[in-house]
């Protein structure tokens, strides 16, 4: 039995799981199915409200009022901030890495849309960000706030229990399906997402293999955080898991040109996509790791997910994301 930490209900859970019919045919012994993620709502759709349902309780059990968190000025995390903490009376501030641009789009118009106060940081300036937080918490403090400070996509010890509370899901899932996948498939960018699974997939004894695709850092990256978050998990809430033993498998070769910043086949991938089945990808997250695997789907058995058979990708959002950079898409 898992002690559960408090939480709110705040996606609409649970999501469904819907086969690819069309584009799987291309394939002629792999079936791919999606985990409907980026339905658990809409203003805050995707990955991230299965973590704030967490972190956010925190903040209310720790009798804040107010919420400080950080990413990038596109971040569909800082969004679902902004929002949720207009839903729930929170004041948001938030820490954005990048130049204030001079008209806000996508997830940042969002941002301002929803009341949240904004600090930028330039690349150069960002290494103090957790500084500018603290700062922030005293000078809240000093106007009567307490301020949890909630890291870069909620991916900490607290954010990891989204995605193994989406094991609980994924569980009952699997017995409607009728079958466990070979594998589970997600985007990896601040590693709460492929942590969660990991450890919900120890916790639950999935058979299915937990795959991350990494859209910004590396392989190494990724093993470090997850099993630093993990640690800080199993101290904080007494859980007894293997954290030596877990498998951090991240495969590496679909960044691209960097964080945020993709190639033309991914823009064609989430063009076919949206063509073929009406699904919708994003360039940033979901189109990098959807594209990494197709592509070692297609290599078969010796590319880097053997014995694939039935797959299931975690479709974790951010599709607000798609239209700052529309104009990479060419519809020839
Ligand atoms: C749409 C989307 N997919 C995937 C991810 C990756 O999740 P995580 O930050 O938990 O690694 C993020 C956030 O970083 C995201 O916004």
């Amino acid at each position: 039995m898992i002690d559960w930490p408090s939480r709110l209900q705040l996606a609409q859970l649970p999501t469904p799981v819907t086969k690819l019919e069309k584009f799987s045919t291309q394939f002629d012994d792999v079936s791919i199915y999606v985990k409907r993620d980026e339905t658990t709502g809409v203003e805050v759709s995707g990955n991230k409200i299965r973590k704030l349902e967490f972190s956010i309780a925190e903040a209310l059990d720790q009798s804040c009022d107010t919420l400080i968190t950080c990413g990038g000025v596109q971040s569909n995390h800082c969004r679902a901030t902004a929002v949720l903490g207009a839903r729930l009376g929170l004041k948001v501030h938030l820490i954005l890495r990048g130049e204030q641009p001079s008209k806000p789009d996508g997830n940042l118009l969002m941002d301002y849309l929803a009341g949240a106060e904004i600090s930028y940081l330039s690349q150069q300036e960002w290494p103090a960000h957790i500084e500018l937080a603290k700062k922030l918490q005293i000078d809240y403090l000093a106007t009567g706030n307490k301020a949890l400070f909630i890291p870069t996509g909620a991916s900490d010890e607290i954010g990891l229990w989204g995605y193994i509370y989406a094991c609980q899901e994924l569980q009952q899932d699997f017995q409607n399906l009728g079958f466990e996948p070979d594998y589970i498939v997600t985007a990896t960018g601040s590693g709460g997402t492929q942590g969660g699974l990991i450890v919900g997939a120890d916790l639950f004894g999935f058979t299915a293999k937990i795959v991350a695709f990494n859209v910004s850092d590396n392989g190494e990256y990724f093993r470090k955080k997850i099993k630093e978050d993990v640690t800080l998990w199993m101290k904080r809430y007494k859980q007894p898991i293997d954290v030596a033993n877990l498998t951090i498998n991240t495969i590496e070769g679909y960044l691209g040109p960097g964080y945020g910043r993709a190639g033309p086949e991914i823009f064609a991938t989430i063009a076919e996509l949206a063509a073929s089945e009406g699904l919708f990808l994003d360039p940033v997250y979901t189109g990098k790791a959807f594209h990494g695997m197709v592509s070692e789907l297609k290599k078969g058995e010796s590319g880097q997910l053997p014995g694939a058979r039935k797959v299931l990708f975690i479709h974790t959002g951010g599709l607000f994301g798609v239209f700052p950079q529309q104009g990479n898409f060419s519809f020839e």
